[in-house]
């Protein structure tokens, strides 16, 4: 074989110059480096006491796989799935478990994974329902939580970034169900840039 092999060949992506999709709010990049931090500080903080990992479909599914992957201690999953009333871009605080565990909690050390806090409401829901349980220990990573949205207490072990209260896709999340398997988080224009 002679001469230079061809460059790759990028496939267009059906995101490419989409108008619901606005400015970049964290990189692939940026998730990496951070998600590797948190990893680095879960195993540090569980040695000897391996966390059981809850993650909470759909929207921490990446999340998760990810997370999972740095922490560096025998770890154990479990998800559950919860859907909140309400409309598609604010929730209403009432939940409904749609996909309960399978694992027992009783004297485990429990690392809820979730993607992202608003309100504060989901968070402080699947609090009260998992502490029923009798967990060893319970406490929560969440990879975005918006400024100034939280209400009342929200008690965050790890998080992720904190970023602007506007609504937003990728990595998992979500808006009716599409972008979740864009590779970073951005800002969605609902109908704005149509
Ligand atoms: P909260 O109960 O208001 O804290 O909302 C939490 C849940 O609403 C998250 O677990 C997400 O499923 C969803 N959610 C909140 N904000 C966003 C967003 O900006 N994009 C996608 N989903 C979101
Ligand atoms: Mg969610």
């Amino acid at each position: 074989m002679s001469g230079a092999a061809p460059a790759p060949r990028r496939v267009p992506s059906p995101f490419d110059e989409n108008p619901d999709l606005g400015e970049l709010v964290v990189s692939e990049d940026e998730l990496a480096t951070r998600i590797a931090e948190l990893g680095k500080a879960i195993t540090a903080d569980y040695a000897g006491r391996p966390p059981l990992l809850v993650g909470v479909l759909k929207g921490a599914f990446m999340f998760m796989a990810d997370l999972a992957r740095s922490i560096e201690l025998p770890v154990e999953f479990d998800f559950m799935a919860v859907a909140s009333y309400g409309s598609a871009t604010r929730t209403s605080g009432v939940v409904r478990i749609v996909k309960d565990l399978d694992l027992d909690l009783t004297d485990r050390h429990v690392l809820v994974v979730e993607d992202i806090v608003d309100s504060g409401l989901t968070l402080a829901y699947l609090r009260r329902n998992l502490l029923v349980r009798a967990p060893a220990s319970l406490e929560v990573c969440a990879l975005l939580v918006k400024e100034g949205r939280v209400k009342g207490e929200v008690d965050l072990r790890y998080t992720g970034f904190e970023i602007p209260p506007t609504f937003v896709v990728g990595y998992g999340l979500d808006a009716g169900e599409r972008y979740r398997n864009l590779p970073f988080v951005c800002a969605y224009r609902d109908g704005e840039g149509a």
